[in-house]
This record gives structure tokens, sequence and C-alpha cells, in this order.
């Protein structure tokens, strides 16, 4: 199976899936919506074909969709991975990879769709946060949750210190769903995930 993985930062979650690449998957090529972005030499590293595509330069949020799924479908990929790509998919871009594009949002889903989720988990008081993996829809985070993983919150925590903790969880649910859909045991079909035949 072909994976193309989308960033705009550090790619430790990248990195992860490339320590943790399924035997019979790839990872074909990584794109980055910014040039800077530090899992661009993390793919470099692994010998993995890199793309930068930035957004700045297109005047519509439509262009741009429209030039990175030419440049996604150019790899022929069976799966999409979304590891800190931070941007707002179009509808048409995220109905065309439907079913084959997974994303990875810090939170216990539903709770804290968005941005600075860890920083609203503390200003909550909660005592317990985590990650979710789910398929891409329409909705912004809100596609079917696959595998979450919690972590606890302690009254000396800041953000920094929460999104360590979530990210090390990230590093081990995010690959095994990944092998979880090379082995074509995940799928999503009415609006849910299905693992093994059975609902999640
Ligand atoms: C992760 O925490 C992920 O949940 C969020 O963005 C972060 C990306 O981190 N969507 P990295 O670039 O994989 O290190």
């Amino acid at each position: 199976k072909r994976i193309v993985v989308l960033i705009s930062g550090s790619g430790s979650n990248l990195q992860a899936l490339i320590d943790k690449c399924p035997q019979n998957a790839k990872i074909v090529g990584v794109i980055a919506n910014k040039p800077d972005a530090y899992g661009l030499t993390r793919a470099d590293n692994a010998g993995i074909e890199t793309r930068v595509l930035e957004n700045s330069r297109y005047d519509t949020r439509d262009a741009y969709d429209h030039a990175l799924a030419t440049a996604i479908d150019a790899l022929a990929p069976d799966l999409v991975v979304l590891a800190g790509f931070m941007r707002i998919l179009t509808p048409a871009f995220v109905e065309h990879y439907q079913g084959r594009m997974l994303n990875i949002h810090p939170s216990l889903l539903p709770k804290y769709t968005g941005l600075h989720t860890h920083q609203r988990a503390i200003d909550a008081g909660d005592t317990e946060h985590g990650t979710s993996v789910h398929f891409v829809t329409e909705e912004l985070d809100g596609g079917p949750v696959i595998l979450q993983a919690r972590v606890p919150i302690f009254s000396e925590d800041d953000a920094n210190t929460v999104a360590a903790r979530v990210q090390q969880q990230e590093h081990q649910i995010y690959p095994l769903v990944v092998r979880w859909f090379v082995e074509e045991r995940l799928r999503m079909e009415a609006g849910q995930a299905w693992l093994d035949g059975a609902p999640l």
C-alpha cells in the first residue's frame, strides 16, 4: 500500500510512521505547506520524496486544495495521512479522499476540536486528556473516531508537559491505525469507522 503524509511542522508523528511502517506499506511522499517544516528533513533522511506546496502562493483555498490534490494523486496513494497538517480542507478535497484519509487530533474528541487543545483542557480543570485518530470528513475534527489514547493531567502540568505526554501516545496509536488500514481491517462506511467488520 502506498501512503502519502501531509505535514506542517516538526513531523514527530511522521517519524513514528516511518519507524513503524508495516512491511507491505511504503510512505511514497511527504508534502508540506511550509518550506521550513522539520518533518521534510526527517523524510529526506529516510529517503522519502518530498514536496513543498506553499499555501501563501495561492489566492484561494480552492486553488490551493486543487494543487494539493494534484500533487497527492501524482503519487497514487491508497491512504493519505494528515500528521500535523495545519490547514482546513475544502469539502471537494475531503470528498475526493473520503474513506482513505486519516487525521490525528490532540484531544479526546468530541471534546476540544480546533486549536490550543492542551491549554483548553487545563483551563477546564480536566484531569484526563488525550488524542484521537479519526477518518477525515467535511466537519473539522468531526469524522468518525477510530482510536483514542488517554493521559492524565496533573496539577503541576502546563500545556508543554501535557503536549509531550499526549505526543508519546500519538506515536503509538497512529502507526497502529495505519497498520489496520494497510491490512484492510479498517474502513469507513455509513459515517462510521469499522474494524474487522464491527463498528467502532
Ligand atoms: C500533533 O500533536 C497532532 O495531534 C496535531 O499536531 C501535532 C503534530 O506534531 N495535529 P508533529 O508535527 O507530528 O510532531
